[in-house]
Protein backbone atom coordinates (compact mmCIF):
# COMPACT_ATOMS: atom_id res chain seq x y z
CA UNK A 1 0.00 0.00 0.00
CA UNK A 2 1.42 3.19 -0.95
CA UNK A 3 1.34 6.21 1.68
CA UNK A 4 0.25 9.87 0.93
CA UNK A 5 0.59 12.51 3.00
CA UNK A 6 -0.73 16.34 2.72
CA UNK A 7 1.74 19.51 3.83
CA UNK A 8 -1.07 22.04 4.35
CA UNK A 9 -0.59 25.70 4.95
CA UNK A 10 -0.72 29.13 3.39
CA UNK A 11 3.04 29.29 2.77
CA UNK A 12 2.87 33.24 2.54
CA UNK A 13 5.34 32.81 1.07
CA UNK A 14 7.46 29.72 1.55
CA UNK A 15 10.37 30.06 4.03
CA UNK A 16 12.98 27.22 4.25
CA UNK A 17 11.73 26.09 7.59
CA UNK A 18 8.53 24.81 5.09
CA UNK A 19 11.11 23.23 2.59
CA UNK A 20 12.78 21.44 5.04
CA UNK A 21 9.30 20.07 6.46
CA UNK A 22 8.27 19.02 2.68
CA UNK A 23 11.28 17.13 1.68
CA UNK A 24 11.56 15.18 5.72
CA UNK A 25 7.95 14.45 4.85
CA UNK A 26 9.17 13.29 1.25
CA UNK A 27 11.56 10.28 3.26
CA UNK A 28 8.74 9.27 5.37
CA UNK A 29 6.01 8.89 2.65
CA UNK A 30 5.45 7.26 -0.95
CA UNK A 31 4.23 10.77 -2.14
CA UNK A 32 3.72 14.06 -0.11
CA UNK A 33 1.06 16.73 -1.67
CA UNK A 34 1.98 20.54 -0.57
CA UNK A 35 -1.56 21.96 -0.09
CA UNK A 36 -1.58 25.52 0.13
CA UNK A 37 -4.70 27.11 1.62
CA UNK A 38 -5.89 30.68 2.11
CA UNK A 39 -6.36 31.41 5.94
CA UNK A 40 -8.46 33.54 6.84
CA UNK A 41 -7.42 34.48 10.22
CA UNK A 42 -4.44 35.81 8.05
CA UNK A 43 -3.93 38.33 5.51
CA UNK A 44 -2.03 37.59 2.62
CA UNK A 45 0.81 39.32 0.65
CA UNK A 46 1.03 36.66 -1.72
CA UNK A 47 -1.63 35.78 -4.62
CA UNK A 48 -2.54 32.04 -3.67
CA UNK A 49 -1.42 31.33 -7.62
CA UNK A 50 2.15 32.91 -6.88
CA UNK A 51 2.50 31.07 -3.34
CA UNK A 52 1.26 27.92 -5.14
CA UNK A 53 4.04 28.73 -8.67
CA UNK A 54 6.83 29.50 -5.94
CA UNK A 55 6.38 26.30 -3.73
CA UNK A 56 6.40 24.33 -7.55
CA UNK A 57 9.77 25.93 -8.31
CA UNK A 58 10.72 25.21 -4.70
CA UNK A 59 9.79 21.28 -4.97
CA UNK A 60 11.14 20.51 -8.55
CA UNK A 61 13.75 17.77 -8.54
CA UNK A 62 11.68 16.37 -5.20
CA UNK A 63 11.03 13.17 -5.88
CA UNK A 64 7.22 12.42 -5.39
CA UNK A 65 5.98 15.90 -4.02
CA UNK A 66 3.59 18.11 -5.92
CA UNK A 67 2.24 21.11 -5.35
CA UNK A 68 -1.92 21.58 -5.33
CA UNK A 69 -3.78 25.10 -4.25
CA UNK A 70 -7.11 23.97 -2.70
CA UNK A 71 -9.57 26.38 -3.56
CA UNK A 72 -11.78 26.05 -0.32
CA UNK A 73 -13.63 24.09 1.93
CA UNK A 74 -12.36 21.89 4.67
CA UNK A 75 -8.76 20.00 4.84
CA UNK A 76 -9.65 16.94 5.74
CA UNK A 77 -11.87 16.97 2.27
CA UNK A 78 -9.45 17.67 0.16
CA UNK A 79 -7.39 14.51 1.96
CA UNK A 80 -10.04 12.69 1.52
CA UNK A 81 -10.57 13.10 -2.42
CA UNK A 82 -6.19 12.59 -2.37
CA UNK A 83 -6.61 9.62 0.01
CA UNK A 84 -4.00 10.89 2.18
CA UNK A 85 -2.91 8.88 4.94
CA UNK A 86 -1.92 11.56 6.58
CA UNK A 87 -1.44 15.39 7.37
CA UNK A 88 2.26 16.68 8.13
CA UNK A 89 2.92 19.39 10.02
CA UNK A 90 6.32 20.79 11.32
CA UNK A 91 6.39 22.21 15.16
CA UNK A 92 9.23 24.52 16.22
CA UNK A 93 8.26 25.42 19.89
CA UNK A 94 5.46 24.57 22.15
CA UNK A 95 3.44 27.33 20.92
CA UNK A 96 3.34 26.06 17.55
CA UNK A 97 2.55 22.61 19.24
CA UNK A 98 -0.83 24.67 21.20
CA UNK A 99 -1.96 26.37 18.00
CA UNK A 100 -1.63 22.83 16.00
CA UNK A 101 -3.50 20.58 18.23
CA UNK A 102 -6.51 21.57 18.29
CA UNK A 103 -7.06 20.85 14.49
CA UNK A 104 -5.26 17.99 14.64
CA UNK A 105 -7.68 16.60 17.04
CA UNK A 106 -10.52 18.47 15.43
CA UNK A 107 -9.04 17.12 11.89
CA UNK A 108 -8.93 13.22 13.40
CA UNK A 109 -12.40 13.96 14.75
CA UNK A 110 -13.91 14.57 11.56
CA UNK A 111 -12.53 12.23 9.74
CA UNK A 112 -10.16 10.44 11.45
CA UNK A 113 -7.09 11.47 9.48
CA UNK A 114 -4.01 11.73 11.62
CA UNK A 115 -1.52 14.70 11.94
CA UNK A 116 2.03 13.84 11.62
CA UNK A 117 4.29 16.61 13.27
CA UNK A 118 8.03 16.75 12.48
CA UNK A 119 10.18 18.83 15.16
CA UNK A 120 11.30 21.97 13.30
CA UNK A 121 15.39 21.92 12.46
CA UNK A 122 16.73 24.57 15.24
CA UNK A 123 18.49 26.21 11.92
CA UNK A 124 14.53 27.39 11.45
CA UNK A 125 13.14 27.91 15.11
CA UNK A 126 13.15 31.85 14.52
CA UNK A 127 11.79 31.86 10.89
CA UNK A 128 7.45 32.03 10.07
CA UNK A 129 6.10 33.68 7.23
CA UNK A 130 4.98 36.35 9.40
CA UNK A 131 8.07 37.01 11.16
CA UNK A 132 9.97 37.12 7.42
CA UNK A 133 7.14 39.74 6.28
CA UNK A 134 7.33 42.10 8.51
CA UNK A 135 11.54 42.22 8.90
CA UNK A 136 11.81 42.42 5.12
CA UNK A 137 9.20 45.28 4.86
CA UNK A 138 11.28 47.45 8.09
CA UNK A 139 14.45 46.51 5.35
CA UNK A 140 16.26 43.60 7.27
CA UNK A 141 17.85 40.83 5.39
CA UNK A 142 15.91 37.45 5.27
CA UNK A 143 18.66 36.31 3.29
CA UNK A 144 19.05 32.37 3.47
CA UNK A 145 15.37 32.38 5.39
CA UNK A 146 13.21 31.80 2.35
CA UNK A 147 14.43 30.00 -0.74
CA UNK A 148 16.23 32.42 -3.56
CA UNK A 149 13.14 32.69 -5.79
CA UNK A 150 10.59 34.41 -2.99
CA UNK A 151 13.06 36.99 -2.01
CA UNK A 152 13.04 39.17 -5.23
CA UNK A 153 9.38 38.77 -5.51
CA UNK A 154 8.85 39.66 -1.06
CA UNK A 155 10.42 42.97 -1.85
CA UNK A 156 8.23 43.52 -4.80
CA UNK A 157 5.09 42.90 -3.06
CA UNK A 158 6.07 44.93 0.07
CA UNK A 159 7.21 47.97 -2.30
CA UNK A 160 3.41 48.23 -3.10
O1 LIG B 1 0.14 27.94 7.42
P1 LIG B 1 -1.08 28.10 8.28
O2 LIG B 1 -1.76 29.44 7.99
O3 LIG B 1 -0.80 27.92 9.74
O4 LIG B 1 -2.08 26.93 7.85
C1 LIG B 1 -3.35 26.76 8.48
C2 LIG B 1 -4.25 25.91 7.58
C3 LIG B 1 -4.43 26.58 6.22
C4 LIG B 1 -3.60 24.54 7.37
C5 LIG B 1 -5.62 25.76 8.32
O5 LIG B 1 -6.16 27.02 8.52
C6 LIG B 1 -6.60 24.87 7.54
O6 LIG B 1 -6.52 23.66 7.61
N1 LIG B 1 -7.53 25.52 6.76
C7 LIG B 1 -8.48 24.82 5.94
C8 LIG B 1 -9.91 24.92 6.51
C9 LIG B 1 -10.11 23.90 7.60
O7 LIG B 1 -10.07 22.69 7.38
N2 LIG B 1 -10.32 24.41 8.83
C10 LIG B 1 -10.50 23.60 9.99
C11 LIG B 1 -9.17 23.19 10.61
S1 LIG B 1 -9.38 22.14 12.01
Amino acid sequence: MRHLAVCPGSFDPVTNGHVDIVRRAATLFDQVVVAVLGNPAKSGLFPLDERVELLRHVVDGMDGVRVESVGGGLLVDYCRSVGASAIVKGLRSGNDYAYELPMALMNRHLTGVETVFLPGDPRFEHVSSSLVKEVAGHGGDVTGLVPDAVLPRLLAHLAH
